[in-house]
């Protein structure tokens, strides 16, 4: 593994003949992005049509107490015209979206930019005839189908925030969303088939409605045809509205800092944040992320497997591409359905160019052997992409041979909810991989690594500590939803000055940076971000637990799987029936996604005498890694150790 980490990988020379940046251009407009972000981030905002250009650029202060972060802020443009409307003149019958359905058997669609056009436009109409207006939120909880992206451009055709809300969660966790962000209408799906079988989307809607306000809407896109309950008044049958409505609609002109959208995410404490992005930064950041990163090029059809209710989704699958006039493909079933070889049959049958998916999958993949891939004509791959977790050497390395076939750069790409797009990564043309390393910053982008404990700035080029940002770049987050002081105490507070990622990196003597992972109690199992505290209270909140605490342990192909502590109230025996009993209601509370992979019976948690559990510990019982359990002489009683170690779960 060590050897694979530090093999280089040199950037093929007819890759950085043909790139958009190759290394003499990255090092030139890196400097510049640093130099003068003004002229810099000036420039890059006019690859968007402007209905009144900015004359402001930046204007962002990190300092806690008054954060606050605008670009282009006095320019006015309609995202959804930015992604549709300025490309029909050139390429109105150019493929827009490709859709491959979860049946292989099912043709796929392919939506030309006019068609793109015409069925935004019906859908804002059926919203604005829902009284559905500027800076109103709408709530979108649907399967990967096209549908999901008209939602959210016609959202931003007439101003309405959109967030959406992956479909994997449960109705409690969708009205958490709905009434957090004050929505006036959730837009849904019948049912959604994925790998064979389907999940009950509308039915899951209508019971998170029994928690919200009965003057949300519920727009309901019969994608399937399958039988659903309908409350007259309350449902409304997209598809007949949109055949009925004008095939136009204006699009609104919007502030650039007006919110584009809200997206939920969790973090080390309390419910999901609200995280909200802007108009105009956050599409200038994508489009050029989308551009750069990938080296796309006109006529490329592009692929980004994640789902749209996660902000890869958002900025890979739907505004970054679109903005770029690019063929981006939707795929709404998985990887493994009906075979292992599914992603690689769609890659050869829709001549897939560029390929991004996360490195849960590919470890996957990679368990079921490599005839499944090699079987497939992938002549058309030229580049590959991973996001979401750190990507362990042997599954690049696989990637590398069997996907790319050697001949394809790898792009690691590290970024967040937050961040709105790409931060680290090594752009294609121009930067050198390692297995395992995010290597480069973006344009813009001014990593540093802090010393934990004091936050000084560690300076040397090889070093380790936690990764922060130092100054803003047009993608960042604006604000928690309805929270501003959630979002300085989040990100601001702890190292003042800087943006604070929550991740931990090291930098090697090449000036590369490598990702180690959350510093903090948000743990990553199969790419999907969670927060160890949310699981607790899911599971604090069954009648028979007392208490819960919950961590992350390595998992194989996970990544990270989940490990819950859990104390049963007094005179409540422990049974294996118990643990599918608390399985099944983290599921109904949260989701599959938030399931613990290993539950221990806890008599009791080791606590401080202060009554704080210390969680450093049981995170070592976890990995299987006791014998260094580091400073126990702190606890209240050191004996619930042994006993915790004595049954722990997890032996590999
Ligand atoms: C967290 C953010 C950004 C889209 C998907 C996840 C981890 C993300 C990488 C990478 C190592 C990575 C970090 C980060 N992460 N990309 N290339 N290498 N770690 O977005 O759900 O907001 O999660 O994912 O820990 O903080 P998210």
């Amino acid at each position: 593994m060590a050897d694979q980490a530090h093999t280089i990988h040199p950037v093929p020379e007819a890759f950085a003949t043909g790139a958009h940046v190759d290394a003499a251009r990255y090092a030139e407009m890196y400097q510049a992005s640093i130099d003068d972000p003004d002229g810099f981030w000036g420039e890059q905002g006019k690859r968007l049509d402007w209905i009144k250009p900015y004359t402001k650029v930046q204007n962002t202060t990190f300092e806690f107490g008054k954060v606050d972060i605008r670009w282009y802020e006095d320019g006015v443009l309609n995202v959804a015209a930015n992604c549709i409307d300025r490309h029909l003149a050139t390429r109105a019958e150019q493929t827009a979206i490709i859709f491959e359905p979860d049946n292989p058997e099912d043709p796929a669609q392919h939506i030309t930019y006019r068609e793109l056009h015409e069925k935004v436009c019906r859908f804002a109409n059926v919203l604005l005839a829902q009284g559905v207006m500027r800076g109103d939120r709408v709530v979108i909880y649907m399967p990967m189908i096209p549908e999901a992206a008209y939602a959210m451009l016609a959202c931003a055709r007439i101003g309405a925030i959109h967030s959406v809300v992956f479909a994997g969660f449960s109705p409690d966790a969708l009205a958490n969303r709905i009434n957090d962000c004050g929505a006036k209408v959730v837009i849904t799906a019948d049912t959604a088939p994925r790998g064979g079988r389907k999940t009950a989307l509308k039915s899951n809607a209508d019971a998170a409605l029994l928690h919200c306000s009965d003057k949300v809407r519920c727009l309901v896109v019969k994608h399937t045809g399958d039988q659903t309950t309908w409350i007259e008044g309350r449902d409304v049958d997209v598809k007949a509205q949109m055949a009925s409505v004008a095939p136009d609609c204006p699009a609104r002109p919007m502030n650039a800092e007006d919110p584009l959208f809200i997206l939920y995410t969790s973090g080390s404490t309390g419910r999901p944040k609200g995280v909200v992005h802007s108009s105009g930064g956050y599409l200038v950041f994508a489009a050029m992320t989308h551009q750069y990163t990938f080296d796309y090029h006109d006529g490329d059809v592009f692929w980004c497997s994640a789902d749209v209710g996660w902000v890869t989704g958002h900025s890979y699958i739907v505004y970054g591409p679109l903005a770029n006039g690019a063929t981006t493909l939707m795929f709404e079933g998985v990887p493994t359905y009906p075979d292992a070889g599914r992603f690689w049959a769609i890659c050869d049958k829709h001549k897939v160019n560029q390929f991004y998916t996360a490195p849960t999958a590919i470890r996957a993949l990679m368990g079921q052997g490599p005839e499944w891939v090699d079987k497939y004509d992938l002549s058309t791959l030229k580049l590959l992409g991973t996001v979401g977790e750190p990507i362990n050497p042997e599954a690049w390395v696989w990637y590398d041979e069997h996907v790319g076939r050697g001949r394809c750069p790898i792009v690691d790409t590290w970024w967040q909810t937050e961040t709105g797009g790409h931060m680290i990564t090594p752009l294609p043309g121009a930067i050198p991989t390692k297995p395992g390393s995010a290597t480069k910053p973006f344009f813009g982008v001014q990593p540093v690594i802090l010393d934990p404990t004091d936050g000084h700035e560690l300076t040397e080029t090889a070093t380790e500590g936690v990764l922060a940002i130092k100054d803003s770049w047009p993608g960042q987050m604006r604000t928690v939803w309805g929270d501003h002081e959630r979002f300085q105490k989040t990100y601001f507070e702890q190292y003042k000055g800087y943006y604070f990622s929550g991740d931990g990196c090291r930098r090697d003597a090449d000036g590369d940076y490598w990702i180690t992972g959350r510093v903090d109690d948000v743990i990553n199992v199969s790419g999907h971000r969670m927060g160890t505290a949310e699981v607790e209270s899911a599971l604090v909140a069954h009648a028979k637990v007392a208490e819960a605490a919950v961590v992350g342990y390595p998992h194989p192909v996970k990544g990270q799987g989940i490990y819950a502590y859990v104390t049963l109230m007094n005179g409540i025996d422990p049974s294996d029936s118990l643990k599918s009993e608390l399985e099944g209601w983290v599921r109904t509370e949260i989701g599959p996604i938030a399931k613990p992979d290993l539950i221990q019976w806890a008599p009791g948690l080791p606590k401080t005498r202060s009554g704080k559990i210390m969680r450093r510990i049981l995170r070592k019982i976890a990995e299987n890694d006791y014998g260094a359990l580091g400073d126990t002489s702190t606890l209240a009683d050191p004996s619930v150790v042994d006993e915790l170690i004595e049954n722990r779960m997890n032996r590999g």
